[in-house]
């Protein structure tokens, strides 16, 4: 792969890079749909990343499906997909992390410890693997896109970050290879998440100012179903990630809720 890339960078070809852990849908497509748009060469990686799955979360379980990933991925533009093996990437003597500590911390990291630095350690051996001039990312992981650009600013690498809009199923739950897990009735009770957030919009443009208000009727949808468990609803600047204590400028509303034992996220973003 990296001698494929160093050749192709040669040729003077701009390469368009995707990462990905499988199990495809339409969120990851319309990102190899710009990729295919941009660039001359689209490539896309899928590996479950083991080093950003915790000891109780679902990395055995994960779903995987390679032959329809590739039918997919083909469809949507995709030349090379890039499938290393996880002794490959972490062989026995592996010892090198890379962390974006303070962006890092709040929302997802403090329920998923060590989560992001699994995933800013993969991005960056994928992209000295991948050698991209534009890798695509997904507004539905808002906090994952935030530190990939910190990294990528703060370690100057030579690479442009697009981050693509969240993908909804009809009804408007965010698309995710984890909905795969979901009964229809969870399937059903999944849509508060997306309610939830379009409640906490409809405030902020009534101009609610308090933001404990919109934080407690996002609670009250989420909590009307009994498969689901909050683990936070956050609203923040969406830039720092640190508390919005003024709804004011770009702002951030996520939140993580299990159904059932499936963890989900999604967010909104607003500019007031
Ligand atoms: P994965 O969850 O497979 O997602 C791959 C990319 O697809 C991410 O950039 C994610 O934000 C984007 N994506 C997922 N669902 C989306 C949706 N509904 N709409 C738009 N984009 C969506 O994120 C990861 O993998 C991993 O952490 C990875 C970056 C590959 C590192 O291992």
């Amino acid at each position: 792969m990296q001698k494929f890339a160093a050749q192709t960078k040669k040729c003077g070809k701009i390469i368009g890079f995707v990462p990905t852990m499988g199990y495809l849908h339409q969120g990851h497509l319309s990102l190899a749909r710009q990729a295919k748009k941009d660039a001359d060469i689209v490539i896309m990686s899928i590996f479950v990343n083991p080093a950003q799955f915790g000891p109780k979360d679902d990395f055995k379980k994960y779903p995987r499906n390679l032959k329809q990933d590739c039918r997919l991925a083909k469809k949507a533009g995709v030349d090379i997909i890039f499938y290393p093996a996880a002794n490959e990437m972490y062989p026995e003597n592996y010892q090198t992390c890379v962390e974006v500590v303070e962006l890092s911390k709040p929302l997802c990291g403090r329920s998923r410890p060590g989560h992001f630095k699994g995933v800013t350690t993969v991005v960056v051996k994928l992209f000295n693997i991948v050698k991209p001039d534009i890798a695509y990312f997904g507004q539905k992981d808002a906090q994952q896109a935030v530190i990939i650009k910190q990294m990528v600013s703060d370690l100057n690498m030579d690479l442009k970050i697009k981050v693509m809009p969240i993908i909804r199923e009809p009804g408007g739950l965010a698309a995710s290879s984890r909905n795969a897990y979901f009964s229809s009735s969870q399937r059903k009770d999944a849509l508060v998440l997306k309610k939830a957030l379009q409640e906490a919009v409809l405030m902020i443009k009534s101009d609610e100012k308090y933001e404990k208000n919109i934080i407690k009727a996002m609670k009250n949808i989420i909590n009307s179903v009994s498969s689901s468990m909050i683990d936070y609803i956050a609203i923040a600047d969406a830039k720092t990630l640190k508390p919005a204590k003024h709804l004011k400028g770009d702002i951030l509303i996520a939140l993580a809720v299990k159904i059932g034992k499936t963890r989900l996220i999604d967010n909104v973003q607003v500019h007031i």
